[in-house]
């Protein structure tokens, strides 16, 4: 199982193309943050840019949530671990032999990226889950996947806020929670439904924090990013 670091803040690098991306890399220090790069990114730029990332120093989180059968993701997995990811992730509904062959993919790779696993999507409420035939409810099905998740070797899970003390106590201190809907006092939610600012999050037992529009969409993100190291460090001295 992994150790979690005191690098804690991930920033969500959700940019439409490579320039917008490197402006903020060159405001952000790889010493104090890692990134991620998802869907829309990597869709219109590709691995050449994660690389590039890397190059730079980051920590990268590659968010593509593989689903598929376990032959395919398993090579998706071995493909995002040759890139050099610090993190990969795939959706627990896939199921226990596709988390096993992602699992798999990354004992039998040099580099060794954590794997996670999504549970519900956080966009989904009980009737959208009963529409599927889930009929308990979101909760019950989050601690479900994520202990299947932990039996299937996965690292850890992405969560939102809301379940991160339910899903500390289930799956124990060394289990990965990745938590987005961060946001610092004051700021506006956009469309994030439950948020939760960095200090609670921390306190809630959440290991690594996603941060997106707080930062990305800030006149001064460096500056930004610094108030929230501050916030953090007044309530957890040891965090990055
Ligand atoms: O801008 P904001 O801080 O809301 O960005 C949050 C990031 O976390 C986005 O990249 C979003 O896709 C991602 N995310 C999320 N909710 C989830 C899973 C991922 O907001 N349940």
């Amino acid at each position: 199982m992994s150790e979690i670091d005191n690098k804690r803040i991930i920033i969500a690098l959700d940019f439409p193309d490579a320039a917008s991306t490197r402006n903020l890399l060159r405001v952000l220090d790889p010493a104090q943050c890692r990134v991620k790069i998802g869907k829309e990114l990597f869709t219109r730029c590709g691995p050449s840019l994660v690389e590039e990332v890397i190059r730079n120093g980051f920590d990268l989180f590659l968010d593509l949530k593989f689903h598929d059968i376990p032959n395919t993701v398993g090579k998706a997995v071995a493909a995002a671990a040759d890139l050099g990811v610090w993190m990969v992730n795939v959706h627990a509904s896939g199921g226990r032999d596709m988390m096993m062959a992602a699992r798999q993919a990354v004992a039998n790779s040099q580099h060794k990226p954590l794997v996670i696993a999504v549970t519900v999507l956080t966009s989904m409420s009980q009737s959208d889950l009963a529409d599927i035939g889930v009929n308990v409810s979101p909760q019950e099905h989050v601690k479900r996947l994520a202990l299947l998740a932990q039996q299937c070797g996965m690292d850890g899970v992405v969560c939102s806020a809301a379940e991160t003390e339910m899903l500390r106590a289930a799956c124990g201190a060394d289990y990965v929670l990745v938590t987005p809907g961060i946001r610092p006092v004051g700021d506006d939610a956009n469309d994030q439904k439950r948020i939760v600012t960095p200090v609670d999050a921390v306190k809630a037992g959440s290991s690594y924090l996603v941060i997106g529009r707080p930062v990305t969409q800030a006149e001064k993100p460096g500056e930004k990013l610094d108030e929230i190291f501050r916030q953090l460090h007044g309530n957890f001295p040891n965090l990055c």
